[in-house]
């Protein structure tokens, strides 16, 4: 039919939708360039960004971990407090709020009925709201007052990935230019470090079949298994987490490498699958100590650093990017790992059961 066309001579969109990723980042420059060659977003929502004395992100599923990431990019670049909130908890418990909030709502469909009610809601209290979104004119779209588009074409499978790398560069170029624009010190070009990331995902995307190899020797088994990082990495081993739920049904569960002992670590036992991202030099020997001690309680674990971080017995090294950059590239492998895994066990990974592209009901 029409949909199997557009898949060209791939299996799953998913699969597409991953190896798209690259191209996805260079979009991303060449529509937030101006003529001067200078990345840019929209005047009014720049201004609106600079008034606001507190971000609160809004959304679902992976654009919620998307939005996780981009409070460190605000924070650390705009130098602007941020609060992450999940759509379906906000709306019903809206907490204490700052006095010039702007309300960010991700949503790679911009349909999602959970994030919709809480738009619906602080328009009414008169707060500014603006929707980053993959769908250029999408009920979320149309009703906040600025949009910024992800420009990563559309994305098919349930399972989001090119929309959630596509999130993390509009996410870090609106944080990027604000920081800019109010005059703070930033020490980088994030153009070229974009551009950097943009080869170093083709370079996993092409290492695919070896992905295939840790899918097959960490998952193809198990009931269950954990993602662990510390920093930034805590919220990509969320995503890495999330994808392998949805589409492989396995049992997995990401959290804060020091959280382990504190709860976690009863489940390990021997040949429990244990993910763990090293791409943060400030906490990387805190989380080596982390994978210690789940070696010692039998875990497999499969550690996937960065490059000048890496270690001898490291299972896979990801290309040297900008510390901030990170979490596009190390979700990349998970991303993978997650659609072998799924592949493996016969499943449905372009419609995994029981779950939908977009939710409109609440
Ligand atoms: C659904 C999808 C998820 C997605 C979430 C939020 O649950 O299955 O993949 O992350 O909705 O969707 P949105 O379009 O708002 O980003």
């Amino acid at each position: 039919d029409a949909s199997d066309a557009e898949k060209g001579t791939y299996p799953h969109y998913m699969l597409k939708e991953m190896d798209e990723q690259p191209g996805v980042v260079r979009k991303i420059i060449q529509q937030y360039t101006n003529d001067a060659g200078e990345l840019i977003v929209d005047e009014a929502i720049l201004t609106a960004l600079k008034n606001a004395d507190r971000l609160y992100i809004i959304a679902a599923g992976t654009s919620y971990h998307a939005g996780l990431v981009g409070k460190q990019y605000f924070e650390k670049l705009a130098c602007i407090p941020v609060e992450v909130h999940i759509s379906s908890e906000f709306g019903y418990n809206i907490p204490l709020l700052s006095e010039k909030p702007l309300f960010i709502f991700i949503s790679q469909s911009g349909e999602t009925a959970d994030s919709r009610q809480v738009l619906v809601k602080v328009k009414k209290m008169g707060h500014p709201t603006l929707t980053i979104t993959n769908v250029a004119g999408s009920t979320l779209s149309r009703e906040a007052d600025y949009t910024l588009l992800l420009h990563a074409g559309p994305e098919i499978a349930v399972a989001s990935t090119k929309a959630y790398i596509a999130q993390l560069a509009v996410l870090a170029i609106a944080a990027y230019v604000t920081g800019k624009s109010k005059g703070n010190q930033i020490d980088f070009d994030l153009k070229t470090e974009l551009a950097i990331a943009a080869n170093a995902i083709q370079s996993i995307v092409d290492s695919k079949e070896e992905l295939h190899k840790i899918s097959k020797e960490y998952l193809e088994t198990t009931r269950n298994a954990f993602f662990i990082g510390r920093n930034i990495d805590y919220y990509v081993s969320l995503e890495g987490a999330l994808k392998l739920k949805e589409i492989s049904y396995i049992q997995a569960e990401g959290f804060a490498g020091g959280e382990l002992k504190h709860g976690t670590i009863a489940l390990i036992e021997k040949g429990t699958p244990v993910f763990a991202l090293v791409t943060q030099e400030p906490v990387a020997l805190n989380i080596r100590g982390n994978v210690k001690e789940v070696v010692t309680r039998g875990a497999n674990a499969c550690v996937i650093s960065m490059e000048g971080l890496d270690e001898h017995d490291d299972r896979l090294v990801i290309p040297k990017v900008h510390q901030l950059l990170t979490p596009m590239v190390s979700v990349v492998p998970l991303q993978f790992i997650s659609y072998y895994a799924a592949l493996d066990r016969g499943c449905d990974v372009d419609k995994p059961r029981n779950l939908a592209k977009s939710v409109t009901v609440e």
